[in-house]
């Protein structure tokens, strides 16, 4: 018997590499059409082409408003948004006092302003019901030295998804955070090029390894799915417990690499 049951549709940032790919394979498998966003065009165009029509794919970058707006618009043709996850996202090292102001911004601009624009749009054309999962990151509730941007990007997601999630609310829409700890991905590469970085994150885990991109992406099928839906405003680690301990000594680590400074 044929069925007109429509499509969920989720919309992802940052989908075309790392945890934004593991997440829109993921939400494909769970049934789902993905609006995928990107300013990588050439890891969109792989994506197309690993799903076809299940994936519907546009150049965005997440700090120009237009952008997302544009991308949120593409789910009108498709019965509105289910889903949405703000994913996109990178990091910066350097010590506060030497930090570029423009550094600064960039990173703020990505991970924080980035998630606002997608809550704000997606928001805009978002079924009652619908879920948005904002990825934060370890950062968010541990400090890392030389990270200053990025932990306090992340904090703010953290507060603004519970800001998110009281304004939706009335309309079913859950709002929630995801926050990482290691992953293997392209952004972290540099992590596995320092001898003994990546050891300390793994002895700074209870569990005793540091995760895939699958890791995340199982967490925001949970959150996405129908078995969460009195979950929201909430904060979930998935860092094998590295919140319990600290962050790895960075600075160390750099400073180990660039070998003895002449005094
Ligand atoms: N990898 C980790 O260990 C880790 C840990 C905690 C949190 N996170 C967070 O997870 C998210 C994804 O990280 P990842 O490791 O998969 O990174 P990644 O570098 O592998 O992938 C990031 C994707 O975002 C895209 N992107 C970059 N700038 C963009 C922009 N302005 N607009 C749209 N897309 C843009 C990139 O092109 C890339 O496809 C980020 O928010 C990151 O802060 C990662």
């Amino acid at each position: 018997m044929a069925s007109d049951a429509r499509q969920r549709v989720a919309l992802v940032t940052g989908a075309a590499a790392g945890i934004g790919r593991s997440v829109t394979d993921r939400l494909v498998a769970d049934g789902m059409v993905v609006i995928a966003g990107d300013i990588d065009e050439a890891g969109l165009a792989a994506l197309r082409e690993h799903h076809g029509d299940q994936v519907v794919a546009q150049r965005c970058d997440v700090t120009d408003e237009s952008s997302v707006a544009a991308l949120a618009e593409l789910a009108a043709a498709l019965g509105g948004l289910d889903a949405a996850v703000a994913n996109a996202g990178k990091g910066a090292y350097g010590s506060i006092v030497d930090h570029p102001l423009e550094t600064w911004q960039e990173i703020m601009d990505l991970c924080l302003t980035g998630v606002f624009l997608t809550i704000k749009h997606a928001g805009r054309v978002m079924n009652d019901g619908g879920s948005i999962v904002n990825i934060a990151s370890l950062n968010a509730i541990q400090p890392a030295e030389g990270m200053a941007a990025y932990c306090t990007a992340k904090a703010g997601v953290a507060m603004l998804t519970k800001v998110a999630a009281m304004e939706l609310g009335h309309r079913a829409i859950r709002v929630n955070t995801v926050a990482p700890g290691l992953v293997e991905t392209a952004a972290t590469s540099g992590f596995f090029m320092v001898p003994g970085v990546v050891d300390e994150f793994v002895e700074n885990t209870t569990v005793g390894r540091f995760a895939q991109p699958g890791d995340i992406a199982d967490m925001v099928s949970f959150l996405v799915g129908p078995q969460s839906t009195f979950v929201s405003a909430g904060f979930f680690s998935v860092d094998g417990g590295a919140s319990t301990k600290r962050y790895p000594d960075l600075p160390g680590a750099f400073s180990r690499l660039a070998g003895p400074t002449a005094s």
